[in-house]
């Protein structure tokens, strides 16, 4: 007999969470998230989750209390006995923090994997990782999602023709290319220095953008340096409209004036970390914040039924 599915959702971003319930045409899971007084997190699962399939979705952005509150819910959600606990986060924070690049530092996405499988996931759901290797830092079943189907559509709706796909950095290649194999058209790349902590010269751009629409494929914006410096390179090779689509939008403060200033003229961006439309709307007319609740409401059934995932990218 199957077991029942159940979702819940911790803090983080419970928008997404409650669009994914309505798309799986299921309510989201009765828990209490809260905080004591001195800032600790508790948590209380209302219901029998005896023997179900369970789902929690959590996006592990800053501040650290959504990791906390991650950890947590996994914590007590193990004690109450599921078959199977998945945690789907949307956003994996620390990805950046991949390896050891210089003497005396953390491993972090390492820490966060050990700290998320200690804490009692069966099995780890995500959307477009830093980089795909950190698949190897858990050793339990991991699958990674694509925001490509909702981005693709955009581009097609937004640029019809004369499309050259950039990736902003040699990090970026795989996914570019990816990008631009669906959309059929060519690459490009930028080979990006970084000078000092968290500020970026762009240092040339390879191929031909001359007389293109572009569009930059990223996994993160934050400060929006990377993106801005592409953006004024692409245009100092004679690119027409540069359009860029990214999957997490963490948003630094200082993006909004970078972006508005900039050779950008759209950003999209998914909800795998809750936006305040409004106050984005209120900063910037360029960004563009597209769902991926279908992508991951459709991931949830298909691991639930026991179906391919990979069928959901073709
Ligand atoms: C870097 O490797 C990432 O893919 C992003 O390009 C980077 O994290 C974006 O950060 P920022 O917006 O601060 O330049």
């Amino acid at each position: 007999m199957q077991s029942m599915l159940k979702i819940f959702s911790g803090n983080a971003n419970r928008p997404l969470a409650e669009e994914i319930a309505r798309y799986l045409k299921r309510p989201l899971g009765q828990a209490e998230v809260r905080d004591f007084a001195d800032g600790e997190t508790w948590v209380k699962i209302n219901e029998n989750i005896r023997g179900h399939d369970v789902f929690i979705i959590q996006s592990t952005n800053s501040p650290a209390r959504n990791i906390m509150e991650l950890l947590i819910m996994l914590d007590a959600i193990r004690r109450a006995s599921p078959r199977r606990i998945t945690a789907l986060v949307p956003y994996f924070g620390y990805a950046r923090q991949d390896r050891k690049d210089q003497p005396r530092v953390p491993i972090t996405a390492k820490l966060m994997a050990n700290l998320i499988t200690t804490a009692g996931t069966d099995r780890l759901l995500t959307m477009d990782l830093h980089s795909a290797q950190i698949q190897g830092f858990f050793d339990i079943p991991f699958d990674h999602l694509f925001a490509s189907p909702v981005f693709v559509d955009f581009v097609k709706t937004t640029f019809p023709r004369d499309v050259v796909v950039v990736a902003p950095d040699i990090g970026s290649v795989k996914m570019a290319r990816a990008y631009a194999t669906r959309l059929e058209v060519p690459l490009a790349l930028i080979d990006k220095r970084r000078t000092r902590h968290d500020e970026i010269d762009v240092m040339n751009v390879i191929g031909d953008v001359d007389g293109k629409n572009v569009v930059i494929f990223d996994d993160i914006i934050s400060t929006g340096g990377t993106l801005v410096k592409a953006a004024h390179a692409l245009r100092e090779r004679g690119a027409q409209e540069i359009m860029a689509c990214i999957t997490h939008a963490v948003l630094a403060d200082s993006v909004f004036d970078k972006l508005n200033n900039s050779d950008i003229s759209a950003l999209a961006v998914t909800n795998t970390i809750h936006q305040d439309s409004a106050r984005i709307a209120a900063r910037s007319n360029k960004i563009h914040i597209l769902s991926v609740a279908r992508i991951l409401g459709e991931a949830i059934h298909r691991i639930h039924q026991e179906e391919s995932l990979s069928s959901l990218f073709i």
